[in-house]
Formats: structure tokens, sequence, C-alpha cells
């Protein structure tokens, strides 16, 4: 608390499976990367356990896999949302959040560095990332000692950064940006093609004055650069067998160095029609000479993957390509000439590729980071000022009006435990069909994390008014990219996955559904929350559970229960269960700090804090 009052600085961090980038808003308005301490744009996403018990993060980190592959976590980015990293490091089991925290303090390092204290963060993630990755990724900035402001999506955040260099173009000189918005209102239709190192997003949205919609966004996280370089690996190691009748790939180092071969190879042929692949195994060299041609007929089957999920984004749209007027790509691997050719018969059109491919989702993190942070700002001096205490629970009756005139439910105060052990019951069809409202939910607060220090105005960081009125008109709305559903089950007793909030349903919504109780005098009733868009609930994704603890006494089978969704812009689900005639209820709030549970985060915190952690070995 002695800490004189500033500025809260935030930054954008694009947490890449193969490689990192970050970027803050410069007192002109302007997004700028920040380099790291080694000077490079961009930081691989390698962490090298060293025996000494330092910890190297970056490009020396990526050299050390071929010595030490085992002590070295190469693509953690593929394993968030799993429980433990898939094989242990120096004997420990670690959680990838953890792993990624130490990338994460390594840029927050670095970024310190040049600008002084950084006290939070907006990180990107792909669209596709379902719920648990996204928990994951925000425990990874906790751990690491950053509030993080915002988990965006990389397709958001890419378009953002493309929106937003035009806005700013078009307000430089200007001082009224209520005017901006009228002038740049034509519409524009965007779809943004994202292939990284290691996942697939592809994103239609709307472009008007300064509000951005995404429409629908679809991919596969299990897809990137790195899969292209398995498909040279895996020839070049079967061509190499053909000839010396060993296969390289059972040496972990001759892996590696084959790893790191097969990039550079896959690199040059985006430039040059022919290319060279070394191996040296068991003594004997071989070099592999590759043509970019054949490099195309070898990963066909991975882009065509890409192709059909073009396809699907573009039905879920509802658009055809005349509609279109920019296909944009980001991600490095866009740098390869089939993904070009590939958009190019696709869509008929010549892609954008004017972004600079390994910044723009960082620029754009760091757009919203600052909207975010003065918006915030701004919200907090006005509920200062009112100072209303907010509402309690709401009674049975306040719950039915509200219900009745479509707005969204009060919040509840208490939510339970989603994984408190109780005998309960689940929830059938209503007797007299479904009944679904739809609602704009209310904005939620994200402000939770204890201050520190004492905020002055963030606009202080900014040298004229008019930054600050660029990023304050700037709106962006987002579509959930998986569906939200309950567990229903039917009178055969079969249970299907009851999908409350589609895929691709614009943020922030609220919805109600009516289902009855299973069967008569039951005594509570269970709701499981699923994610996925599969009719069978066992082929989704449990997310939380929901129990009204106890109905009246006597209930007929097939009592309403009605069921409430509410999902916020930042993908926050809050879930609220009511029994009709008692109003008895339940509430969850499906929350992101549920990937690890708060003790195993400040545990792994702790933990991270004490950690020495370098871009350079010494
Ligand atoms: N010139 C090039 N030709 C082909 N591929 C390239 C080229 N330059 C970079 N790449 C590939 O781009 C990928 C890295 O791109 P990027 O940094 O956008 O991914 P990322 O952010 O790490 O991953 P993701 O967004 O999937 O999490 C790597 O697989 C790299 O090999
Ligand atoms: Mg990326």
């Amino acid at each position: 608390m002695s800490e004189a009052p500033r500025a809260k600085r935030y930054i954008g961090i694009d947490l890449g499976t193969t490689f990192s980038a970050m970027a803050y808003v410069d007192p002109h308005g302007t997004p700028v990367t920040i380099p790291n301490a080694e000077g490079s744009l961009t930081t691989p996403s390698v962490v090298y356990f060293e025996q000494t018990g330092q910890v190297i993060v970056g490009a020396d980190a990526r050299a050390a896999a071929v010595e030490h592959p085992e002590l070295v976590v190469e693509c953690v980015k593929r394993e968030m949302g799993e429980r433990f990293y898939s094989r242990p490091i120096q004997g420990r089991k670690l959680p990838p959040p953890a792993i990624s925290a130490l990338i994460l303090k390594k840029l927050k390092q670095d970024a310190e560095a040049k600008l002084g204290p950084i006290d939070g963060a907006v990180i990107t993630v792909p669209a596709y990332f379902d719920e648990g990755r996204r928990q994951a990724t925000q425990a990874a900035g906790e751990i690491a000692g950053l509030e993080v402001l915002d988990v965006l999506n990389e397709p958001t955040a890419a378009s953002l950064g493309f929106a937003y260099r035009d806005i700013k173009r078009k307000s430089d000189g200007q001082d009224d940006v209520l005017r901006l918005a009228d002038e740049t209102s034509k519409a524009k239709v965007a779809v943004v093609y994202d292939l990284g190192g290691g996942t697939f997003d592809v994103t239609v949205l709307r472009i008007e004055g300064n509000n951005l919609t995404v429409l629908a966004t679809d991919g596969d996280v299990q897809l990137g650069g790195k899969d292209w370089d398995m498909k040279l690996l895996n020839a070049a190691a079967v061509a190499f067998k053909a000839k010396h009748g060993a296969d390289p790939r059972t040496d972990e180092h001759v892996f590696q160095q084959m790893l790191v071969a097969a990039e550079d190879c896959k690199r040059a042929l985006s430039a040059r029609d022919k290319a060279r692949m070394g191996i040296t195994f068991a003594g004997k060299p071989v070099n592999i000479d590759v043509t970019r041609q054949q490099f195309e007929d070898l990963t066909a089957d991975l882009l065509y993957r890409t192709e059909s999920r073009i396809v699907r984004v573009m039905e879920a749209a509802g658009m055809s390509w005349d509609q279109i007027d920019e296909v944009l790509t980001v991600g490095g691997s866009t740098r390869m000439p089939q993904v070009i050719k590939l958009l190019e018969r696709v869509t008929g059109k010549k892609p954008n590729t004017s972004l600079s491919p390994d910044e723009v989702v960082a620029h754009g993190a760091a757009i919203h980071a600052a909207i975010t942070q003065l918006k915030r700002y701004q919200e907090k001096a006005v509920e200062a000022k009112a100072a209303k205490p907010k509402p309690a629970v709401a009674t049975q009756a306040e719950m039915r009006i509200a219900e009745e005139e479509g707005s969204a439910l009060p919040m509840m105060q208490e939510p339970v435990d989603a994984n408190a052990e109780t005998v309960a019951d689940g929830i059938a069809p209503h007797p007299s069909g479904a009944s679904t409202t739809t609602t704009a939910a209310i904005a939620a607060d994200g402000s939770t994390v204890a201050e520190a220090i004492i905020e002055s105005n963030p606009s202080e960081q900014y040298d004229s008014n008019d930054a600050t009125d660029v990023l304050r008109a700037i709106q962006t709305h987002n579509v959930n990219a998986h569906g939200l559903g309950v567990v229903m089950t039917n009178e055969d007793k079969t249970k299907v996955n009851s999908i409350i909030v589609p895929a691709n349903t614009l943020l922030p919504t609220s919805v109600t559904r009516r289902y009855g109780t299973v069967v008569s005098n039951q005594t509570s009733v269970s709701v499981i929350i699923v994610e996925g868009e599969a009719q069978d609930p066992s082929q989704c994704i449990p997310i939380g559970k929901c129990t009204i603890e106890k109905l009246p006494w006597g209930l007929r089978k097939g009592s309403t229960i009605y069921v409430t969704f509410s999902y916020d812009n930042s993908g926050r689900l809050d879930v609220k269960a009511m029994e009709a005639t008692s109003g008895a209820t339940a509430s969850t709030a499906i929350d992101r700090t549920n990937a690890m549970n708060q003790v195993e985060i400040s545990e792994a915190k702790q933990v991270v804090e004490k950690m020495v952690v370098s871009g350079k070995r010494d």
C-alpha cells in the first residue's frame, strides 16, 4: 500500500504452441511488440529444466532439446486441460499450467526490464479451445503472478489488430470518435484463417465502424505446423530405413535433430522448390532431397482438414464467398504456399497477407487489454459514485417475474460446490414440451483481484485524448465455439445432451429452458452440465453440476424445473436450476479458476515464484 498511485500496466500475450509474443499499447495508442531479453520479437515456447534447478525458456531451451530431450518440454499448449504433462520431468508429474507459467514468467520478466512493473495481461487462446483448456490458460497466468484481465480468442485478437489499424489511421487528426464510427460504418465481413504451430482456427466476423462481431468459429486444436514437420520427419525416417534397415526415430537424440531438420526443410520449401534434409544415425549420414510438390502431396490430408473446417464455418455463419470482403491469414504456417493456393481456390479471392503473422495476435491482445483496462476503470469510478449494494438473493416471486419478462435472472450469492457428493436424480423433458427464453445477459464484473497498488487513471498512459477515445469506442462481440447443454433422461431411460446454448451463439447470452422431474416424489435434482455437440452425453465433456438439494415433498413426475445458462462475453458460465412450485434453487458458476483448484494454483505460484527463469544457459 506504500506504493504511489500509478496506472496499472497490462500487456497482451500470444501464448503460442511453438512461439509466444507479447505487446503493449504505446503512449500514442499504437500496439508495439515487446522484444525478449535476447532481442527477438518471438520466444520459442520451450522450457528446459536444468539439472541445477534453473529453468531456461526460449531459443536456448530449444537447442538443449537435442542434448537432453528428457528435460525439455515443447508444445505444452497441446496438453492444456490435461491433469499432468504427458511425461514426468526430473521424476515429477507437472500440471501443464505450471509449465506454461514458466514461459509466462520469462515473458513478464523481459517485459518488466523494458517497461517497468507488469500487473497483468490478456492471454490469447485458440477460439476452438474448450472450457477446460481456457481454465488451464487462466491458471497459468495466475501462477506466473499475472492478473489475467481476460482470456481472448486468437482470431478475435487478430481481427482486432487488423481493424484497429484502419480505425486508428482514419482517426488521425480527428477528435470526434463518433464521427469516425459513421465514416467507417460500411460493414466488412472477413474470414480469418489462422494456422499456427499447433492449432488451427477459422473465423468469420463482421467489422462495422468500431464494432467487431464474430459470426462463427471452427477449428482443430490438434492441427498445426508441427504436424507438417512430423510428416516430413516420418517420410525421411522411412527413406533412411529403406536404405540402411534401421529406424532413426528410435534414438531420442536423433529424433530431436530430425525435428529441427524437418522444420528447417519445411521453411526452406516455402521459399524454394527444393530443399534437403540431412540425417545422421548409427554413423550413417543420409541427405534426403524433397521437392515442394512432394511435400505438398505428403501433407495434402492435413491441408484438407483445414479446408473442411472452412466450409463448415461458412455454413454456420450462413455466408457465401461473394459476401466476404477480406480473407486474412494469421499464424506462421500460412507462409506455406500451399495454404495461399488453397485459400485462393476455395474463396476465389487473393488472401490479405499484410498482417505480421507472428505479431498481430499479441497486438490485438494488447489493444484488448488497453480497452478492458479503460472500461474497467470507468466502471469502477461509476460504481464508487453510486455505491449501491448488490441485491440479496432474489425471492421466488422476483425470479418468476424476471423469467416471465424474459430478462436475466438476478445473480445468486452462494454457488454450490459442483463436485459435492449428493444423492440426486436427473431431469427429464418437460411433459408439455420445451420452452426456451433467450436474452442478452448482464455483463459480468471481472474485477476480483485484490488491489496491491492504488490504481490511478489508466488514460494517463496515453499522450492524447484521441488514443483513449479510439480505444474506448471499440466494441467486440464474441460467439462460443462449443455447444453447452445438460444431461437429460428420456422416458426410455436413455440419456441425451440437451443443448441449451448452441455453438456460435452471440455472447453474452442467457437462456432458460423448462425440464421435468424424472420420477414422482423426487427429492433432489442434479443438473449435469456438458460441453459439446454430440447427442450422446458420454461423447461430451462434463464441466460441472448443479444440484437442488431439497425438493418439496410429493412432487408429481414431470414437475417443472427451470434451468438457466448465463454465458458472458469472456466465457464465464453461470448455471441456475429452479423448481417451479417451491422456488427452491441451486446455482453454480463454471469459472475458469476451476482448472486447478485455488489451493493448487497458489501452491504452484509459490514454487514458480522461487524458480530462476532465464533465456540463456550459463
Ligand atoms: N516460412 C515458413 N514456412 C512454413 N512454416 C513456417 C514458416 N515460418 C514459420 N512457420 C511455422 O509456423 C509455426 C509457428 O507459427 P506461430 O508462431 O503462428 O504458431 P504458434 O503461435 O506457436 O502456434 P499456435 O497459434 O498454434 O498456438 C511453426 O510450425 C513454424 O514452423
Ligand atoms: Mg499462434
